[in-house]
């Protein structure tokens, strides 16, 4: 059975869908690991409901960067464990070398719009202020750019008349929870 490690920052809504297609049977892997940079971020509740700890992981006190020592130690940690891939799931710091070195090609993103456009952050509220009249979701290896890793999939939502920055990301978010659990399933290979 492959072994999926997911981090995030926020509600762990992609986490859930992750979890929820495994227990479902229709994803064939299981998650041994969930971390996350908050304090008191829903994902922790959502993660115990599954029966998974979520871990607080210790980012030295800095609000963004995502220490190399803490990298390192996470890296092991997974390594260790026998982690197969690693699930960003609306983790909202750049990932670097120490964890890439350890799982090159292993590691996925989720990102809100449909990359190359409007990488980083607000993507969808961009997407509005832009008029552009399609947006979506895509799914990416990681590497060491902000958004910027190889695309592996993409799912389209209509931007319609009426919309709100709140109302897209809403549609962008269901797509979401669809193409990450298919995507991780591909790249697992099950
Ligand atoms: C998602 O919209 C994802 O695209 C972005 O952060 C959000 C995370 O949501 N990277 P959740 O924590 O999975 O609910």
């Amino acid at each position: 059975m492959k072994k999926i490690a997911i981090l995030g920052s926020g509600s762990g809504s992609n986490m859930q869908a992750i979890a929820d297609a495994i227990a479902a049977g229709s994803l064939e892997a299981e998650i041994i690991y969930v971390g996350c940079d908050i304090e008191g971020a829903y994902i922790f509740e959502r993660a115990e409901k599954f029966g998974l700890p979520c871990e607080l992981i210790d980012c030295h006190g800095f609000k963004q960067k995502f220490p190399q020592e803490a990298q390192a130690a996470l890296a092991q940690k997974l390594k260790n464990m026998g982690v197969d891939l690693i699930c960003l799931a609306g983790f909202m710091r750049l990932v670097g070398q120490p964890l890439l070195d350890h799982f090159p090609n292993r590691i996925l993103n989720i990102h809100p719009s449909l990359l190359p456009a409007y990488p980083g952050l607000h993507a969808w509220e961009q997407a509005i202020t832009d008029g552009a009249t399609e947006s979506g979701c895509t799914v990416h290896y990681v590497d060491a750019g902000m958004d910027t890793g190889e695309i592996i999939a993409q799912a389209k939502v209509p931007v319609v008349i009426g919309d709100t920055a709140k109302s897209l990301h809403t549609r962008i978010q269901e797509e979401e929870r669809k193409l990450y659990p298919l995507v991780v399933g591909q790249v697992l290979g099950s």
